[in-house]
């Protein structure tokens, strides 16, 4: 298998990078609200790369998606914000529009291909929050110009290789979330490489309901049910499912359940004695893992969970990574993102990694490779 390049080896195939103009796909789909970036690390995240091709003299032309306009040139998706703090961070980085304003984008449309790398030297994908989609700034440049990783996306698939491949063991992943039908397939490929998997968010219910317990009006998956009755039958690790569960009861008051719901009440977060065991999980471990809240952390009653989790990320001597928007977001509430090894600008990215152990972003670098 050929090696995907590095910024080095795409100095090396143009000569200089002097003068120059280097495409670079970042994921600055960063978190807004009316119009305001509330979490700008996914643009720090690329300034590495920026800078680096920078220094050499390369005039650099960064491209991105924000939200999901769907091929419509919709004004609440616009860069304006992103372009702002881009200058502040990178000045003199050119920054195109919403790459997902043109359908040929999510179409993977050679026309749009073609207009992307007109004009262009060379191509960086430092983009790895988005190198799970075969999409036409992902896979296409590759195709036609010198191309290479970023600093971001290296880094990024190192760490998660490495966690796949050869973790220091105990190896513990702890997730949580919604939708099981999300990270079916994750658990399916964790479930081969971890000593142990802790499963919280709402997606436990769907795992209590193929026990056969009670749950209430929680959020749960009725056609995943089986799926999590067959993984919990041959699972040959331990699967750590929450003890006691907080929520609201049927009048809508603050309560604490056991494992078996009562009618019409909702579970909203695991509860203090299973936030502390999976504690315990993640202190004992010498890799974690954690994908997903806890429970429902934007509401102050029901982040007990998700910060007690975030704690022992924070506190366990072993090698953590985070990878979602969600969880991420949650340690940097809670102050505790230096706190981890490292942070992944990935959700569903670096889940695939995960579970594949490649991205079609990474796959049309290194197929393209000189
Ligand atoms: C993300 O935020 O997960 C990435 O930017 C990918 O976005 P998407 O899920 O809309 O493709
Ligand atoms: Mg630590």
């Amino acid at each position: 298998m050929k090696a995907i390049p590095a910024l080095k080896d795409l100095e090396a195939r143009l000569g200089s990078l002097d003068g120059k103009r280097i495409l670079v796909r970042t994921d600055f789909n960063v978190p807004m609200e009316e119009g305001r970036i509330t979490d700008d690390f996914r643009i720090r995240a690329a300034l590495p790369t920026l800078q680096w091709l920078q220094e050499r003299g390369a005039t650099v032309v960064a491209a991105s998606h924000l939200g999901r306009p769907k091929g419509t040139s919709d004004p609440k998706y616009s860069m304006d914000a992103v372009r702002q703090r881009l200058g502040e961070l990178a000045p003199g980085v050119e920054l195109l529009e919403n790459l997902r304003y043109h359908a040929g984008e999510e179409g993977n449309d050679p026309t749009f291909v073609a207009s992307l790398v007109d004009g262009i030297d060379g191509y960086v994908n430092d983009a790895f929050g988005a190198s799970h989609r075969a999409h036409a700034s992902i896979v296409g440049p590759p195709q036609h110009v010198p191309s290479a990783m970023g600093r971001l996306l290296q880094r990024e698939v190192e760490v998660l290789l490495k966690l796949r491949n050869s973790p220091q063991r105990p190896f513990v992943a702890v997730l949580g979330g919604a939708k099981v039908s999300d990270k079916l397939g994750v658990i399916d490929a964790l479930l081969t490489t971890v000593d142990a998997l802790a499963i919280g968010g709402a997606m436990c219910f769907t795992f209590f309901a193929a026990q056969g317990r009670s749950i209430g009006d929680s959020l749960f998956e009725p056609d995943q049910v089986d799926t999590c009755k067959r993984l919990l039958d041959t699972a040959t690790k331990p699967i750590h499912l929450p003890s006691d569960i907080t929520g609201l009861d049927a009048a809508g008051n603050y309560a604490t359940f056991g494992t078996r719901l009562p009618e019409r009440a909702k579970g909203l977060d695991i509860g203090p004695g299973s936030a502390a065991e999976f504690g315990d999980v993640v202190m004992d471990a010498r890799t974690v893992f954690w994908n997903g809240p806890m429970g429902m952390f934007e509401d102050d009653r029901f982040a007990a969970g998700t910060k007690t989790v975030a704690q022992a990320v924070a506190d366990t001597k072993a090698f953590t990574v985070v990878g979602g928007g969600d969880s991420a977001a949650a340690l940097a509430e809670f102050g505790l993102d230096d706190d981890v090894d490292h942070v992944s600008t990935g959700g569903g990215a670096s889940l695939e990694l995960l579970e594949h152990g490649d991205l079609p972003g990474l796959a049309a670098l290194r197929e393209n490779a000189a």
